[in-house]
């Protein structure tokens, strides 16, 4: 075991967020699942897609975890919501994901900001940037599962959904 160059309340609050990422990772995978069942195969790929990249954001947080002498500590992660009244209840519950996850990474922000933990701090820059292309994707995406209103309208957008958030970054 390694003397961590971490201070203690920074640790603890990258801890929390990996552990997040994690939990969102299963969430987004639960999405995709309810998707494919539907028969929404656009976007079942669409949030498969952000299951390996919720993995990305841990793994990013745990290689700085460890590049600075502290072992990650992974929690419980729990079962994710599975079941939804219809897509726009999907794309809510992404946007509400986000939303939360932004809220964490700023936490991890302020702790590294109060603690002067400088290398914490341009972590989380790559972070804050992420969110905000975070949040945008899944506000766009319930606006226009929102504005499909018949079963056909909802199909094209199931086959078009990864190129019309391609904007964000997304659908690559
Ligand atoms: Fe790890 Fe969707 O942000």
């Amino acid at each position: 075991m390694q003397i961590s160059k971490i201070p203690a309340k920074v640790r603890t609050e990258l801890n929390r967020q990996l552990n997040y990422e994690l939990g969102a990772a299963h969430s987004y995978r639960a999405l995709s699942l309810w998707c494919a069942d539907q028969n929404l195969k656009g976007f079942a790929a669409f949030f498969a897609k952000q299951t390996g990249e919720e993995h990305e954001h841990a793994e990013k947080i745990m290689e700085h975890l460890l590049d600075r002498g502290s072992q990650p500590e992974l929690a419980a992660i729990a079962a994710p919501k599975q079941n939804f009244k219809s897509l726009l209840e999907v794309a809510q519950q992404a946007q509400a994901m986000e939303v939360a996850n932004t809220a964490g990474i700023h936490a991890v922000y302020e702790a590294a900001l109060t603690a002067k933990d400088y290398p914490t701090q341009v972590l989380m820059h790559w972070f804050i940037n992420e969110q905000v292309e975070e949040e945008a994707w899944t506000a766009e995406m319930v606006g226009r599962v929102q504005s499909a209103t018949c079963a056909g309208s909802v199909s094209d957008l199931d086959r078009h959904i990864e190129k019309l958030l391609a904007g964000d970054g997304k659908g690559e």
